[in-house]
């Protein structure tokens, strides 16, 4: 990749959230009537989903950002005659798992390379525990995976890691099971789940950290529209920030305050940035602007009940913390090394063959700024945040940067590179 330019300049529209993209096919397939999703993020992880619920029996529509389920009620899902593939989508194959958990017919769960390194007794545990019968390689812990649901009681179940995608396969099973289910939750996680049961007018509670879910609920189908994801948006807050010369608008992102982590370290760091949300737009989910320019930064230290709200950015905060002054202590953030790929690892490695000064630790990494970036081969892993991290790297380093597997991005964010292009002040 090589990128000349003279900084970045103008405005981009945020493509929609993975996370909410995931939950309108699922909870629209789920709900009796029509749910119309608009700016659906239709990158390879989204479309996984949409293929899943198709095998289940669901009608669903698909074109560009827009998505029509027509929904029947979750009893009218039917055993799928083929295995359902996952592709690379963490949040597919967990979430999916909840709702199979109550449905009484047999399911065969496959994924990529990547997905079969990802654990899935912190699902599959408590599942079982409701009454589901799963089995799987290595007693379950990995793909494939069989799931044969049916009658489920509730249960009273505490995280033992902070994990929105535990949390949501349970109370996606919870919605199916006898009595209240109830997950405590010792770190806040994002809660697009819960904000969805209400766009599909049914009852979710949470008490102090108690997520409280009652079975036997039904679902209305609804209108959606996706906010912008602001996870795929901190590319290029982080470019806005360390490019020379930039100044640089990011519309309609969502701020869900589970998810903005991000803003608060780049405040932290000194970013020059200001943020106008939106008036109530119809959805649940909070959504604005951002404007970001060329800042001056400093290291910062992120770790405890921080990391949830931002786990996701770390591969780009580290580059970001390769140009700010100081020291910046990535801690408490070991599940990294559980993500699509091994996120300490791949992260310090592939920023290591550009000059940065980081360390990987048990738990997180250590980085010293300021140092300047050269050119080099690196590679993706098949990863797609470390695809887009090491993409904005090329954005500020002396020399070309070679990425292998640059395809990974469209897991998240097909129009990446088309939205470089179109920043780029030529
Ligand atoms: C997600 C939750 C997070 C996040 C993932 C999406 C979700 O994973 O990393 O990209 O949509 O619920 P964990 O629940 O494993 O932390």
């Amino acid at each position: 990749m090589n990128f000349t330019h003279n900084g970045l300049s103008g405005e981009i529209h945020i493509p929609g959230d993975k996370s909410i993209s995931h939950r309108s096919i699922m909870f629209g397939s789920i709900a009796k009537g029509k749910t119309v999703v608009k700016n659906f993020l239709a990158g390879e992880d989204c479309l996984s989903t949409i293929a899943c619920f198709r095998k289940l029996g669901v009608k669903i529509e698909h074109e560009d950002q827009t998505v029509i389920i027509h929904g029947e009620g979750i009893d009218a899902l039917k055993e799928p005659e083929e295995v359902l593939d996952v592709g690379n989508s963490g949040t597919t194959i967990r979430l999916i798992m909840g709702i199979l958990s109550g449905r009484p017919f047999h399911s065969v769960l496959i994924g990529d390379s990547s997905i079969g390194k990802r654990p899935m007794t912190r699902v599959v545990g408590p599942l079982k525990e409701m009454g589901a019968k799963i089995e799987g390689r290595q007693s379950g812990e990995f793909t494939p995976l069989s799931v044969t649901g049916g009658e489920l009681e509730s249960i009273t179940y505490t995280l033992p890691v902070a994990s929105a995608q535990v949390k949501s396969a349970i109370i996606l099973a919870g919605l199916q099971a006898k009595g209240t289910t109830k997950i405590i939750e010792p770190e806040k996680t994002r809660d697009h789940t819960e904000r969805m049961i209400h766009a599909f007018s049914g009852n979710v509670s949470n008490d102090n950290g108690t997520i409280s879910v009652e079975g036997g609920q039904s679902f209305t189908a609804t209108n959606l529209i996706v906010p912008g994801d602001i996870s795929s948006a901190a590319f290029f807050l982080a470019a806005g920030a360390i490019v020379p010369n930039s100044k640089i608008v990011l519309k309609n992102v969502g701020l869900n305050p589970t998810r903005t982590g991000i803003i608060d370290v780049l405040k932290e760091m000194g970013a020059k940035m200001t943020i106008e949300p939106y008036e109530s737009n119809g959805h649940e989910e909070p959504t604005g602007d951002i404007f970001i320019e060329t800042s001056e930064l400093k290291g910062v230290t992120i770790d405890g009940d921080k990391i949830p709200r931002l786990i996701d950015e770390i591969p780009i905060i580290a580059l970001l913390s390769t140009q700010a002054t100081g020291k910046t202590i990535i801690k408490d953030a070991q599940e990294l090394k559980v993500k699509e790929t091994n996120r300490i690892d791949t992260v310090v490695n592939e920023l290591k063959k550009l000059g940065a000064n980081i360390e990987a630790t048990d738990d997180g990494m250590i980085i010293e700024g300021q140092t300047s970036l050269s050119g080099g081969t690196v590679e993706s892993y098949g990863d797609h945040r470390i695809g887009m991290m090491l993409s904005i790297a090329s954005l500020i380093s002396d020399g070309d940067i070679e990425l292998y597997q640059p395809d990974a991005i469209a897991v998240s964010y097909p129009s990446f590179f088309d939205h470089i292009d179109h920043l780029l002040v030529k």
